[in-house]
């Protein structure tokens, strides 16, 4: 097969060769230095402002990045993606989840044919979402629904998890649970705490045969059938699928089902329908606020030139940062406990979308991709991997993101409560802050008066670990949509660039067939043949 092209670019072989005579060797603390370095490395749109200062690059650098994406035909693939071209050439599909969020951005007739789709099932959903709020949807024996289980896994679970967690502060008239994993200890936990009389069940499966989520189910629709004998689907049952047959089959009735379609993918669905629980969580205005931040972002992606763009910027610094400084693990730090699930929930959406290493022709590629990505609530993560930053020997780039302003506490006029509250917030920026600082700069970040103290090599700090500061102005269903809609649009950058289908998932596929097969080794008492290893598992746990 012909060797991938994309090294042999001339913009590529600019960044190597810059690379070698301008930044190997340079460390941040001198770089930092550099003259208007935040007017160069920093963008700001309403509700977010980004600070990339604090990469190992110069102007330069940024300038040969963005010939690059030109190279690449960045702009040209940003039309397709909108315009609802199949750029998801594998399983021959759009990836239209720019259309859930509006329909004015895509010049594609396209794009424009499905809208009508989209808007019908959002009306239904609306319905759906009116009901259950006010009380009017009601359970088998006539009581009014108080908990939604939200039943997915992967994309119909990891977006409406993060964002409703992310937006706990907003009262809500029902609570909402999340069942995702298939060992049934968080359906056991959650079922002991609810009434089957007052809870409602999603069942939120784009093929609506991904086992983890139908034997949920199954348990769910048993527990339900211990008490109530009659209307259990009508009453207590919605599904949510781009598979309409398949749901009826499960049993979903034709009114509580729910629609999207092949060209949303999974890890890009919580803007469809999939959205149901957050839409149960802050009612539909709230959900569509969440889209009309995305929609501001796709916006923006789609109109501002490449050096005042924020996903096309922060995508070609994964870039430069993977493919040249050689940098394959990446941080999402959060500094506020609400976000706690985005760390996950992005670990789908980039390493299940640049996890790949054949690039669109089928070639194997002669170059990195998608780096390892992990996180956690950056104060937490101070007090256990941040050690490994600090000093380990990894390289690894960041993402911090911090919230600027907090009036959000309820604490019901206590003024010495909200007070403190708010100097702990003043301590999380200042430890986020500080946290970059000292990756970027190591001992040079030592005060003065203190080197003594650090005078040790169990003391040191090599520092020179890159990291971006996005600052949000607030949690808000309108930034969240912003903040998500930026990760995609980022992913997507880098996907071009590495020439990467980034909409399919092959590599998910043989695990789950396995699985079936072991299953049956499992339960039957038939004698398989599998390796050495597998098989002295399975005889161990049926001993
Ligand atoms: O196994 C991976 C995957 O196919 C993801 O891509 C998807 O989000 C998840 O499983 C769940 O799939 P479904 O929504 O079809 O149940």
């Amino acid at each position: 097969m012909s060797q991938p092209a994309l090294t042999s670019l001339a913009s590529w072989q600019k960044l190597s060769a810059h690379y070698l005579s301008t930044i190997e060797g340079k460390h941040l603390s001198n770089l930092i230095h550099s003259p208007n370095r935040i007017e160069q490395f920093s963008i700001e749109i309403p509700g977010m402002y980004v600070d990339f200062s604090k990469n190992r690059m110069q102007v330069e650098t940024l300038e040969l990045l963005a010939a690059l994406a030109e190279e690449q035909n960045l702009a040209s693939w940003i039309k397709k993606l909108y315009a609802g071209d199949k750029v998801n050439d594998t399983e021959e599909r759009a990836a239209l989840h720019t259309v859930l969020r509006s329909n004015k951005i895509a010049d594609s007739s396209y794009a424009a044919s499905v809208q009508p789709l989209v808007n019908a099932e959002f009306a239904k959903m609306e319905k759906m979402v009116g009901r259950v709020r006010s009380g009017h949807w009601r359970g088998a024996t006539g009581k009014a629904i108080t908990d939604v289980v939200n039943i997915g896994v992967g994309g119909s679970d990891l977006g409406p998890l993060m964002i409703t967690h992310a937006l706990q502060t907003i009262k809500s008239p029902v609570n909402i649970h999340f069942i995702s994993s298939i060992d049934g200890t968080q359906t056991s936990n959650i079922l002991k705490q609810l009434d089957q009389a007052t809870t409602l069940f999603i069942v939120a499966s784009k093929s609506f045969s991904t086992i983890d989520t139908l034997s949920n189910a199954k348990t769910a629709l048993n527990w339900l059938q211990e008490r109530l004998d009659k209307h259990v689907f009508r009453q207590h049952f919605i599904g949510i699928s781009a598979n309409p047959k398949k749901m009826s089959e499960w049993g979903i009735v034709e009114q509580n089902q729910l629609l999207f379609w092949d060209w949303v993918g999974g890890r890009y669905s919580m803007w469809s329908t999939i959205g149901l629980p957050i839409a149960l969580k802050i009612g539909m205005d709230g959900f569509r606020e969440f889209l009309a931040g995305a929609e501001a972002m796709d916006r923006h992606f789609a109109e501002a030139e490449f050096r005042q763009n924020i996903p096309v910027m922060l995508g070609l610094i994964d870039i430069w940062n993977v493919n040249f400084l050689d940098i394959h693990q990446k941080a999402v730090l959060p500094y506020d406990a609400r976000l706690k699930y985005l760390p996950s929930y992005l670990t789908q959406l980039v390493m299940e979308s640049n996890g790949k290493s054949v690039d669109r022709q089928g070639n194997t590629v002669n170059y990195k991709t998608c780096p390892i990505l992990w996180g956690e609530v950056g104060p937490n993560a101070q007090h256990a991997f941040y050690q490994l930053l600090h000093q380990g020997t990894s390289e690894v780039m960041s993402d911090f993101i911090a919230i600027g302003l907090r009036d959000d506490f309820n604490t019901e006029s206590n003024e010495a409560v909200e007070q403190s509250l708010l100097e702990q917030h003043q301590l999380t920026l200042a430890n986020c802050f500080a946290q970059s600082r000292v990756l970027m700069l190591g001992d040079d970040a030592i005060p003065e008066n203190l080197q003594s103290s650090f005078d040790s090599p169990f003391k040191h700090y090599s520092g020179n670990q890159p990291s971006n500061t996005i600052i949000l102005d607030e949690i808000s269903a309108n930034t969240l949509g912003k903040l998500i809609a930026l990760y995609e649009h980022k992913t997507f950058v880098e996907s071009v660039i590495w020439s990467i289908n980034p909409f399919d998932q092959w590599g998910v596929e043989l695990g789950k067939l396995i699985a079936n097969e072991t299953k049956k080794a499992l339960s039957d008492d038939v004698a398989m043949k599998f390796d050495a290893s597998t098989e002295a598992l399975i005889k161990r746990v049926k001993r």
